[in-house]
């Protein structure tokens, strides 16, 4: 059965290969995009490769452009968009943390509470939360971020129980990427150097963190996107979608494992 799916953050990544993928299984495919210019990019990438996307910009910290969804009939909502923000917990800006709280999870929630809406109206419809295995593991230097993702599964967590308490056939799942070469992880641990000068307690180590990011990223990365992009095409098409989808699978493997060990 053909769906109507919205997927945030569709210019890039695994948002954009998601996109395509579901567009060439058949669904309606309303790929959303925090910019004019990733919007009219996406849809000459779509016009090229003759797939049939529907693509608008949808900056989801932005109660105007989040307000379009209520005239959708979404069947599922991919909450795919996301920011990184890296440095210690110890020392890195307030205001930063709030802003990737904003994208990450408040602009994520407010959006979904949209979508809701219309499903629970309608007795069905599916909500998926891309959170991170970030969101399960607490990772050193990147807390900012990690943070954000630990109450994005949290909130889908509980969210899928109100969801089941309600009755109305919707059903709520987690996607968590493992490291996937996509440049976000990248951009994301760069961001600190930006603002950590002589003043940081971590200055003197900074060379030191660069390198070890580097080896760290390079030997954990995906090199593609595929294997995520399957567990969401998976849980979108799902009647009943498992809690958590995660991907790649040794990654998850790593995190059973960690938890396990109370890492
Ligand atoms: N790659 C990984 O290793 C990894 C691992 C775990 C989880 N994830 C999660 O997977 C999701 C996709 O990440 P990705 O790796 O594909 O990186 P990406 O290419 O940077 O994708 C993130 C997308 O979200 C967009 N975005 C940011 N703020 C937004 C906003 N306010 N409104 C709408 N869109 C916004 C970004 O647009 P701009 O380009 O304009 O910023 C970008 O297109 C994210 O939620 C990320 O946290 C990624």
């Amino acid at each position: 059965m053909t769906k109507t799916i919205l997927i945030t953050g569709a210019g890039s990544g695994i948002g954009r290969d998601a996109a395509f993928a579901l567009a060439a299984r058949g669904h309606r495919v309303l790929a959303s995009t925090q910019t004019q210019a990733q919007a009219d990019a996406l849809r000459a990438e779509a016009g090229t490769r003759g797939v049939a996307l529907e693509v608008c910009k949808l900056d989801i910290t932005d109660a105007a452009d989040r307000a379009q969804v209520l005239g959708w009939p979404v069947d599922v909502l991919i909450n795919n968009a996301g920011m990184g923000e890296s440095g210690s917990l110890a020392e890195v800006d307030m205001a930063r943390i709030r802003q990737v709280f904003e994208v990450n999870v408040f602009g994520t929630l407010a959006l979904t509470q949209l979508a809701l809406r219309g499903m629970i109206e309608r007795h069905t419809g599916t909500v998926l939360f891309v959170s991170s295995i970030a969101g399960r593991l607490p990772m050193p230097f990147l807390m900012p971020y990690s943070m954000t993702k630990f109450a994005l599964s949290a909130a889908a967590a509980g969210l899928r129980e109100e969801m089941d308490q309600l009755g109305k056939g919707v059903q709520i799942a987690v996607i968590e990427p493992g490291a996937i070469h996509t440049g976000f992880n990248q951009q994301m641990t760069e961001r600190k150097y930006a603002w950590m000068d002589e003043k940081s307690y971590f200055y003197g180590q900074a060379e030191a963190m660069k390198a070890k990011e580097k080896r760290t990223f390079a030997f954990l990365e995906a090199r593609s996107t595929d294997s995520i992009v399957a567990k969401i095409v998976q849980a979108s098409e799902a009647a009943r979608p498992r809690l958590r989808y995660v991907a790649p699978w040794a990654q998850g493997v790593m995190v059973r494992l960690a938890r396990i060990l109370g890492v």
